[in-house]
């Protein structure tokens, strides 16, 4: 099953897309958590990429195409993978459908997580990110255990760069213009499947789970 996380910053497409790799046995495939990655170990995409990141501002569109079409095709997702951040532009998009169609592939659905403007902004400010292994957790809505550290691997919890107010702001206004299109996109494609995001965590994947299948 290959399956598109669609949904604003915050909205919880990692979130959700965890979930569905674990139940479903699939790779979990997020570009901002391989830039976020190539940061930590101070490559040049990662150099690259942190430039417009810190600004809310796209990765350009050929420094991670070539990486998704690539992660696509190794052994561990010959049997589908959730895609999370990716496509976020319509010549992203393209470039997906174009490779896949080489391979005699196709996206099954494009999951769009609702959550509006307002929900979001309180939501990035209570994020934390694991320095570790990247878990996700909200100091109210997922907390830890032990406040400051990873439940899965003990690491300190950090806000990320990019979860200050005004940055998100940034990037509500880069999702509205670049990559809401994408919705209508997959809606003609007919693979396109609303959830509603604003409701708690297991009621969004319930959601989802009906629609994939159990
Ligand atoms: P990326 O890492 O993809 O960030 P994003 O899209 O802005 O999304 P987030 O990760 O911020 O939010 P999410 O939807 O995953 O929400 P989460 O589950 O964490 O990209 C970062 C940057 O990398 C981009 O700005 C760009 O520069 C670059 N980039 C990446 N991909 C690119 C591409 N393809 N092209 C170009 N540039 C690219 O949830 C958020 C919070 O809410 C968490 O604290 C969570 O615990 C909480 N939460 C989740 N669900 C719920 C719920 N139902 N109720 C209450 N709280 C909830
Ligand atoms: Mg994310």
């Amino acid at each position: 099953m290959k399956i598109i996380m669609l949904g604003a910053p915050g909205a919880g497409k990692g979130t959700q897309a965890k979930k569905i790799a674990a139940k479903y046995e699939i790779p979990h495939i997020s570009t901002g958590d391989i830039f976020r990655a190539n940061i930590k170990n101070g490559t040049e995409l990662g150099k690259k990429a942190k430039t417009y990141m810190d600004q809310g501002l796209l990765v350009p569109d050929e420094l991670v195409v070539d990486l998704v079409v690539d992660r696509v095709q190794q052994e561990d997702c010959k049997n589908g993978y959730v895609l999370d951040g990716f496509p976020r532009t319509i010549p992203q998009a393209e470039s997906l459908d174009a490779a896949l169609e080489k391979l005699g592939e196709k996206i099954d659905y494009a999951v769009n997580v609702e959550v509006p403007d307002e929900n979001i902004i309180n939501r990035m400010g209570g994020r934390r990110a694991c320095v570790g292994c990247g878990a996700t957790y909200h100091v109210v809505y997922n907390p830890t255990k032990v406040e400051g550290v990873c439940d899965a691997c003990g690491e300190k919890l950090i806000l990320r760069d990019d979860d200050k107010p005004e940055t998100v702001q940034k990037r509500l206004t880069v999702y509205h213009d670049q990559t809401q299109p994408l919705i209508d996109y997959y809606k003609k494609s007919g693979v396109l499947r609303d959830v509603d995001g604003t409701v708690d965590m297991d009621d969004v994947f319930a959601a989802i789970v009906d629609i994939l299948g159990a």
